[in-house]
């Protein structure tokens, strides 16, 4: 409690006392077992309830990791928003605005309903909908250019080369048929400018990207630091960019639990169904967490409470 206090006073406090605080997010959460397996990708339903991993890694590159946290898994909707970081460095703010739009659903992220109700507007680049119509705009002449500037791109957010994980993939494009029936009424609107099948592949093969907790830290401190990767150096998206893909996150990152995860953790953050959560400290750190037992929004329900204890223990909520 007494490390507590003084991380609420501001920066982050001394690397041992993280250190123990993310330890601790990680015991006190390990037994926890509410939630299930998200199984509508038939592969997804074969993970290990068991494995858990919280990673936290600064903005100066220092690291803190404790359990499962180099336990590869597929990105899944975490994708969303560094696509959607690189789409808009390449297009600029208005343009991506006017096309995706900022504002939250209020329904679950493969909602058709959502996009009926709205004109054929996808509303925000965190559901599928708009996730779809953001691959859509990457840049390239034919979609093995734009596969190449995705894995390019979410390799610098990582820092190393991420690879696919060709079975998710394969499992995922054989059950994928309400993406492709999205990205057919976004057709419908007018408002996909590629090939709709095409483009769905895309996106699922960037949620097929393998990740791991520590990998989600890495690409969250790059978004906390500015754009700039912690661990490499690298400047990967400018601060603006980050600015505008933080609010996207904070708005919509956790779908229609959005505003309950602000409410409690006061974080940016991004689920994927796989179980990865990524959250960003603006200026302090980036959170990665992992374990695939799921809310019945598609959000990990111990990566949600480490994730909580280590917002609260440090002192990060934003408000
Ligand atoms: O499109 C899908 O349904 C998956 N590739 C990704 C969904 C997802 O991760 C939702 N997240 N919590």
């Amino acid at each position: 409690d007494d490390i507590e206090q003084r991380a609420s006073a501001g920066a982050l406090p001394s690397w041992d006392d993280v250190e123990s605080l993310v330890q601790a997010a990680y015991e006190r959460n390990r037994t926890v077992d509410d939630g299930e397996v998200a199984d509508y990708i038939p592969i997804l339903g074969e993970a290990d309830p068991a494995l858990f991993g919280v990673a936290v890694v600064e903005v100066d590159g220092r690291v803190h990791d404790a359990g499962d946290v180099d336990r590869r898994f597929s990105i899944q909707s975490i994708s969303k928003a560094f696509v959607y970081a690189l789409v808009c460095e390449e297009l600029g703010h208005r343009p991506v605005l006017e096309r995706i739009g900022v504002n939250n659903t209020g329904l679950p992220f493969n909602s058709v309903m959502a996009i009926e109700l709205n004109d054929g507007h996808p509303l925000n680049p965190m559901v599928n909908a708009g996730a779809i119509a953001t691959t859509a705009l990457v840049p390239g002449d034919d979609a093995d250019a734009q596969w190449a500037f995705i894995v390019e791109g979410l390799s610098r957010f990582a820092g190393r080369t991420l690879e696919l994980d060709d079975v998710v993939y394969r499992s995922e494009a054989a059950t994928n048929q309400r993406n492709r029936a999205i990205a057919g009424l976004l057709e419908s609107y007018g408002r996909l400018d590629r090939d709709p099948l095409e483009t769905v592949d895309l996106y699922t093969k960037q949620c097929a990207l393998l990740v791991s907790a520590h990998d989600l830290a890495v690409m969250g401190a790059t978004l906390a630091d500015g754009g700039l990767n912690p661990v490499t150096g690298v400047q990967v998206v400018s601060p603006e960019v980050c600015r505008d893909t933080l609010a996207v996150l904070a708005a919509s990152g956790l779908y229609e639990r959005s505003g309950e995860w602000l409410f409690e953790i006061g974080l940016p953050g991004k689920s994927g169904v796989a179980g990865g959560i990524v959250t960003v400290s603006p200026g302090k750190a980036g959170i990665g967490t992992y374990s695939p037992r799921l809310d019945s929004a598609g959000n990990s329900v111990r990566g949600q409470r480490a994730t909580a204890h280590l917002a609260r223990s440090l002192g990060l909520n934003i408000f």
